[in-house]
């Protein structure tokens, strides 16, 4: 079974936004126990960008909904709906759609965050394209945001120096047949929750002194529990997909993985048996900015010339929940 939309939608521009600060392997080697060698090689990462104090996720994520506005010459009046995924909003509530909403300008649309970790971006890219698909929508923004630095434990190794910050947006629209998103698949597994995780901070646990002192406003994981479940689900999700469409590996532009660790990504396009200059990466120079990997390096494939009108892209995800997801789609401009 393929999961069909009523009618074609795709991206029609995208934008991207990192704060300035450039955080290398050598910097954290400075203040805690690790090196370049260990963190390369373990993970492909070699830099990262963080905010400075008092940034938030909006702070990012309207620069990059304004220049995937600005690519489409699209007024922010134009725009009916801003959906933003992220793990690290601004404030539990208000949502941060309504303060990039109100930031932005987008005095005609409605807004809401969209909360799924790391495959935030395509659970929001898939419920953007359905708003859309129901013929009641017909300009939808897509945000993928996350703040990471704010939610680290400085003095976990192994979590830290795998997060960065950033932003990455989409604008859908309807798109003539044949292009935009073909096929997707979303799952969760809720049972695995407690292998990634902020322990305290909702309503089940509350803030309180102990909660701070016991460090449980931060990432918890078992990183390598999140390592063999990312690796599996990465690859039989991405090989299902391309199956029950009736192509094959070598059939697509792109493949672009969410960026959690290179070695994920390397055996995930291994057992896809697909050529190595065919995926996007940039966790290289950004690690692993949560909802925003996928968006970002979108953004960035398009700006290098990698993909054009009609060609074959899948896009795919995992995070804590569990939850992951795949999204085929047929790039639209
Ligand atoms: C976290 C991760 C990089 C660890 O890699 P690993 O090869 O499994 O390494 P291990 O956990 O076995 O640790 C090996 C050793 O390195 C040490 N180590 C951990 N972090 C280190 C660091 N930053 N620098 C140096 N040494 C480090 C450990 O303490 C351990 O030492 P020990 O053997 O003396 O106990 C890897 O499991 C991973 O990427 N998992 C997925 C996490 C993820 O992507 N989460 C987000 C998903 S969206």
């Amino acid at each position: 079974m393929t999961r069909q939309l009523a009618r074609p939608v795709g991206i029609t521009a995208t934008g991207q936004c990192y704060p300035e600060r450039r955080v290398t392997n050598d910097d954290l080697s400075k203040v805690m126990e690790t090196s370049d060698e260990w963190i390369r090689s373990r993970t492909g990462i070699g830099s990262r960008h963080w905010v400075e104090k008092g940034v938030g996720a909006s702070d990012l994520a309207v620069p990059a909904l304004q220049m995937a506005l600005d690519q489409r010459g699209m007024k922010p009046g134009e725009l009916e709906a801003i959906i933003v995924a992220t793990v690290t909003p601004d404030t539990m509530f208000p949502a941060t759609a309504c303060r990039v909403q109100d930031a932005i300008g987008a005095k005609n649309a409605f807004g809401f965050d969209l909360s799924a970790a790391c495959s935030g971006f395509l659970y929001a890219l898939t419920t953007g394209a359905a708003l859309i698909a129901s013929g009641a929508y017909s300009k939808v923004a897509v945000v993928g945001v996350d703040v990471m630095s704010s939610i680290m434990n400085m003095e976990d190794r192994a979590t830290c120096v795998l997060f960065g910050d950033g932003a990455g947006a989409v604008i859908l629209e309807p798109v003539p047949e044949g292009l935009g998103l073909i096929d997707f698949e979303h799952r969760v597994d809720g049972s695995g929750g407690c292998i990634l995780h902020m322990p305290a901070g909702g309503s089940k646990k509350p803030a309180s002194h102990a909660t701070v002192e016991a460090k449980e406003h931060f990432i918890h994981q078992s990183g390598s529990e999140v390592f063999k479940f990312a690796v599996r689900e990465m690859a039989e999700g991405s090989r299902a997909m391309l199956d029950r469409n009736g192509f094959l590996p070598s059939d697509l532009k792109l493949f672009v993985p969410h960026q959690a660790n290179m070695r994920i990504m390397d055996a995930a396009a291994k057992r896809l048996e697909l050529p190595s200059d065919r995926m996007v990466v940039n966790i290289d120079r950004y690690a692993n900015t949560t909802a925003a990997t996928i968006p970002t390096a979108l953004h960035q494939a398009k700006e290098a010339g990698r993909m054009e009108k009609g060609d074959l892209v899948l896009l795919s995800a995992f995070g804590a929940g569990l939850t992951w997801g795949t999204v085929l789609l047929r790039w639209a401009y």
